[in-house]
C-alpha cells in the first residue's frame, strides 16, 4: 500500500503535501518523494527511507515554490525500496510526472512494447511504465492528458489510485481509481488528492470520493470533471461533508499513535455501542441486521474471512455465534480462502470483518462468495471503504482513524460488533433467556468503565516488559475465549518488537509447545476466572514444574494463579465471552513498552504497511 497526496491552488504547494505525506505514512514508508511545478519546470525529489528522510534531502536539493504538486510515501511492491524506485516517475520526455498506489499486473508485456519504440526505463516500477504509455498515446494520437490517461487505463490490468500532471500544462492534475482510494478535498479555489481525508482535513470539510473506474481531472480555477475510465460516460460529483476532526489524527500528547490508540479504546468501544445498545429498553438495534435478519436466521453457517488482528476478531466472534446464537461458523484467512476452491452457497452468510477495508485478500474474498451467490455483511472501521462498499449490508464498528500499523482498538471494537450481532441473533432464535440478554447487555455496558480499569495496569506491566524485553521468545497461551487473545498478544508482539512469539490454545500445549519451555522462555497465560480456570490452573502447574516463567493475565481477586505464576496482571471481572475485550488491554501495552524499550519504531514496524492492499 502506498500513500499519494496532491494539490493544485493558490498556496505553497509544499507544506501541504509535506505534511499529507507524514500523515499518510501509516499506509507505507519504504520511500517516499515529491514533484513540484514552480513555474517553468518540474522541481523533483524522492529517497529511500521515511518523509523525515526526504524532507533533509529536499532542503539540499531543490527549490520548493510552486501552486501544484504532488507527493507520495511507498510501500514496496515491484523493485527493492531505492531512490530510483521511488515515486513520483517521469515519463521519457520529462513532461509527464505520476504517483501510482497500487499495481499494474501486465505491466511486463506493455514495457516490452515501449522498449521496442525506443523508449528506456530507469527503475523496475511497474509506475514508470504507465507514465510511459500515456506519453506515447498522447504523443502519437495528439491528445489531451486526460484523454491519454483514459486510453492507457483501458490497456492496464490491476489496481491503482494516480496522479498525474504535465509540465506543458500546468493547470491541471488527472486523477483515476480502480482499487485503491482517491480522495478530492474541494478548498476554496484550491483542490486536494490524497489516499483519504487526512492531508487536506484542515483546510476543507467537502470531498469527493472516486468510486472504482472513475477518473477525473482536476482544473485550477475550473473545479473538476469526472468521467468513468471505461464507457466514458460523465459523473456526477458527489461532494461528501467530512466528518473526521483533526485531533483524531493527531498524537494528542501521546508518544506513538500506538499508545493513544491503546487508551481510546474505552471511548472508541463506547461509540461502536451508540445507537446500537440500548440497555434500558434491552434492544440491541443495528440497522443492517434488522434488515436482514432472515438471512441470518435462515443461514446454513456463518463463514467469517479477514486477515491478521481481524481473524482472531473473527475467531473470538466464532465462539460467541456459536455459544450464543447457535449458529454454525467457520472462520478463514481470507488470503487462503480466495486460493482454494471453497463450498459456498447461497445458504452461507458471510461475514467480512475489516479495520481499513481494503485489504486485497479480504476483497478478493468478498468477490468470490459474491459470486458463488452467498449474502456477504461487511465489519469495517473506514467508512466509504472498498470492502464496504462491496458488502450487501454492513456495521462500522465506528473506532476513528487507527494509524498505529499495530492494530489495537480496531480489534476491540470489532469484537464489540459482533457480539452485539450474537446477541442479536440469540434473541431473535431464543437461544438466550431474556434474563440472561438482559445481564448480557447490561455486562455489555460495563465494559468501557472495565476498560479504563484494565489500562491502570499500565505501571506494572511496564515493570515485567523491563525484565523480559531481552527474551528471545514469548509463548502465549489461552483457552476458549481467550485462545484468539493469545494469538493476538503474540502478533503484537511479533509486529513491534520483532521478538519472535506463538500463540497457542493452553491445552495444546503438552502436544509439542511443551519441550520449548525453559527458563529463558517467558509464557504469557491469559487465566480469567470465568472460562475454563481449573484446566488453566493446571496448564499453568505443568509449565511451573517445567522451570517455566509465567505472567498471568488474571481476575482481579486471583489467588491461586497468584501463587503459581511469576507475575500477575490484574483485569476487572466481566462475564467469559466479553473477557477478550479486557484480557487484550494488558498484551496490547506489553508489547507496546517491550517494543519502546528496544528502541524499535513502534508506529512503523519494519516491513509493514497499515492496510494490505496487495495479494
Ligand atoms: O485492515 P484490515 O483489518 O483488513 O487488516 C488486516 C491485517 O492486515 C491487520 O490486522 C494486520 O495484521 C495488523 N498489522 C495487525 O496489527
Amino acid at each position: 500500500m502506498c500513500g499519494i497526496v496532491g494539490y493544485i491552488g493558490h498556496r505553497e504547494a509544499y507544506p501541504i503535501i509535506l505534511k499529507g505525506l507524514k500523515r499518510l505514512e501509516y499506509r507505507g514508508y519504504d520511500s517516499a518523494g515529491i514533484a513540484l511545478y514552480d513555474g517553468t519546470d518540474i522541481k523533483l525529489s524522492k529517497t529511500k527511507g521515511k518523509v523525515e528522510d526526504l524532507e533533509d534531502k529536499i532542503k539540499k536539493e531543490i527549490t520548493t515554490d510552486g501552486t501544484l504538486g504532488i507527493g507520495h510515501t511507498r510501500w514496496a511492491t515491484h523493485g527493492v525500496p531505492n531512490d530510483v524506485n521511488s515515486h513520483p516517475h517521469y515519463s521519457n520526455s520529462g513532461n509527464l510526472v505520476i504517483i501510482h498506489n497500487g499495481i499494474i499486473e501486465n505491466y511486463e508485456p506493455l514495457k516490452q512494447e515501449l522498449e521496442s519504440r525506443g523508449y528506456i526505463f530507469h527503475s523496475d516500477t511497474d509506475t514508470e511504465v504507465l507514465v510511459n504509455l500515456i506519453e506515447d498515446i498522447k504523443k502519437n494520437d495528439d491528445i489531451k492528458l486526460g484523454k491519454a490517461v483514459q486510453i492507457a487505463l483501458n490497456q492496464v490490468i490491476g489496481a491503482y489510485a494516480i496522479a498525474v500532471f504535465d509540465k506543458s500544462k500546468p493547470n491541471e492534475i488527472v486523477v483515476a481509481r480502480l482499487g485503491s482510494p482517491l480522495a478530492i478535498g474541494i478548498g476554496d479555489d484550491e483542490f486536494f488528492i490524497a489516499s483519504d481525508a487526512s492531508p487536506f482535513i484542515e483546510y476543507t470539510k467537502n470531498a469527493i470520493y472516486l468510486e472504482d473506474e472513475e477518473m477525473a481531472v482536476v482544473r485550477r480555477h475550473r473545479g473538476v470533471s469526472i468521467r468513468k475510465i471505461h464507457d466514458d460516460s460523465l459523473v456526477n460529483p458527489y461532494i461528501q461533508e467530512l466528518q473526521l476532526h483533526l485531533e483524531q489524527i493527531e498524537k494528542g500528547g501521546y508518544d506513538h499513535f500506538m499508545l493513544k490508540e491503546i487508551y481510546e479504546q474505552a471511548h472508541a468501544i463506547s461509540d461502536t455501542f451508540r445507537g446500537r445498545l440500548l440497555t434500558d429498553k434491552a434492544i440491541i438495534k443495528m440497522g443492517g441486521v434488522e434488515d436482514n435478519m432472515k438471512k441470518f436466521l435462515n443461514a446454513d453457517r456463518i463463514l467469517i474471512v479477514a486477515c491478521g488482528t481481524s481473524w482472531h476478531a473473527g475467531l473470538v466472534a466464532e465462539y460467541i455465534f456459536e455459544d450464543l446464537a447457535r449458529i454454525p461458523v467457520e472462520v478463514e484467512y481470507a488470503s487462503e480462502f480466495r486460493y482454494r476452491n471453497p463450498v459456498i452457497t447461497e445458504n452461507d452468510l458471510v461475514i467480512a470483518i475489516s479495520q481499513s477495508g481494503e485489504t486485497a485478500d479480504t476483497l478478493a474474498a468478498i468477490k468470490l462468495a459474491k459470486s458463488r451467490g452467498a449474502f456477504v455483511f461487511g465489519v469495517c472501521n473506514v467508512v466509504g471503504s472498498s470492502i464496504a462498499r462491496e458488502t450487501h449490508a454492513g456495521a462500522y464498528t465506528h473506532a476513528g482513524p487507527e494509524i498505529g500499523v499495530a492494530s489495537t482498538k480496531a480489534f476491540t471494537t470489532q469484537i464489540t460488533i459482533l457480539t452485539l450481532i450474537a446477541l442479536r441473533l440469540a434473541r431473535a432464535k431464543g437461544t438466550i433467556s431474556s434474563s440472561d440478554y438482559r445481564h448480557h447487555l447490561f455486562e455489555l455496558e460495563m465494559i468501557p468503565e472495565k476498560v479504563n480499569q484494565a489500562l491502570e495496569s499500565d505501571y506494572m506491566v511496564k515493570q515485567i516488559a523491563e525484565v523480559y524485553k531481552n527474551a528471545k521468545n514469548f509463548l502465549y497461551l489461552g483457552r476458549g475465549y481467550n485462545f484468539p487473545v493469545a494469538l493476538e498478544g503474540a502478533l503484537k508482539l511479533k509486529e513491534i518488537s520483532y521478538i519472535h512469539a506463538e500463540g497457542y490454545p493452553a491445552a495444546e500445549m503438552k502436544h509439542g509447545p511443551i519441550a520449548l519451555i525453559d527458563e529463558d522462555m517467558p509464557t504469557v497465560v491469559i487465566a480469567p476466572r470465568k472460562g475454563h480456570y481449573d484446566k488453566i490452573v493446571s496448564n499453568i502447574q505443568e509449565i511451573k514444574s517445567r522451570k517455566g516463567v509465567i505472567i498471568g493475565i488474571v481476575t482481579k481477586g486471583d489467588v491461586t494463579v497468584r501463587e503459581l505464576a511469576d507475575h500477575v496482571i490484574e483485569i476487572p471481572e466481566t462475564l467469559d465471552c466479553l473477557s477478550p475485550l479486557l484480557t487484550t488491554i494488558p498484551l496490547q501495552l506489553l508489547s507496546y513498552h517491550i517494543a519502546v524499550m528496544l528502541g524499535k519504531n513502534v508506529d512503523q514496524p519494519r516491513n509493514l504497511a497499515k492496510s494490505v492492499t496487495v495479494e
